[in-house]
């Protein structure tokens, strides 16, 4: 059975005191009540090796938010796979539609990316999805198609086991406007398929592929009813403990 998991995504939100507090008050919460799924805190680089010292990992895994498309060496400002590993981190998330659009980052780029965090024994949250423009002119398989194609398609079916897939309508990110839960599950059916095409339907039924965009505790357990939705990358939601946690929660009966 392929795992459910909320995981958050802090963008770059909390100071590192802010960021310590809020991992500590959440693993108090989930220590207190456990949760029925996986979960993921997903934090700016520098707090990662300070968050890691305050959460219980049997509860909440740890993960960046990027890495550097290159091994090391003189590329000033960035971050190495190995580097984010050796924090006690487990996973990163990679090709989020703020990096494609506001850092450049290109398929290529992120396949090397992927290559590097794998490679360095990280899982990846791997991000997809279309803008509006692409939405109303009907091309949102396509271009979903695109870019798993672009960046995952010569990895092996092994190597795809450590990749969780998150869709996140562009369009539905920090904008209130959640995808129906329809919309959501019909774009899941999709990716779910395309997988299958690629790597066979065993590794496909095992893949995990998160909701993101808007997700909140109101309309989590809508999202996570259907069959393909397996869980949520969450913004804005997950900067407080109560709404993360209602979140989680939505995975209880
Ligand atoms: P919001 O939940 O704030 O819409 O952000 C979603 C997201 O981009 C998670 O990666």
């Amino acid at each position: 059975m392929r795992k459910k998991i909320v995981a958050g995504n802090w963008k770059m939100n909390k100071t590192l005191q802010e960021g310590v507090a809020l991992a500590k008050d959440l693993n108090a919460a989930l220590t207190a009540d456990k949760p029925v799924c996986d979960v993921v805190i997903c934090t700016p680089f520098i707090h990662l090796a300070s968050v890691n010292n305050e959460i219980d990992k049997s509860i909440i895994g740890l993960g960046a938010e990027n890495c550097a498309d290159k091994v090391s060496g003189a590329y000033t400002g960035e971050v190495s796979a190995a580097m984010v590993k050796s924090t006690g981190a487990d996973y990163v998330i990679l090709g989020h539609s703020e990096r494609r659009a506001y850092y450049g980052e290109t398929a290529a780029i992120l396949k090397e990316k992927v290559n590097l965090a794998l490679a360095n024994d990280l899982k990846v949250i791997f991000c997809i999805g279309e803008v509006l423009e692409e939405r109303e002119a009907g091309k949102q398989n396509e271009v979903v198609k695109e870019q798993l194609e672009g960046s995952l398609f010569e990895l092996s079916a092994e190597q795809l086991s450590n990749v969780v897939l998150a869709y996140e309508p562009v369009w539905a990110i920090g904008t209130g406007k959640t995808a129906t839960s329809e919309q959501a599950e019909d774009m899941h059916a999709f990716i779910r398929g395309v997988i299958a095409e690629k790597f066979g339907a065993a590794v496909a039924e095992e893949t995990s592929i998160l909701y993101g965009g808007s997700c909140k505790p109101s309309n989590a357990k809508e999202l996570f009813s259907k069959p393909n939705v397996d869980g949520g990358l969450i913004g804005g939601a997950a900067l407080e403990v109560a709404d993360f946690k209602g979140i989680i929660d939505a995975w209880k009966n």
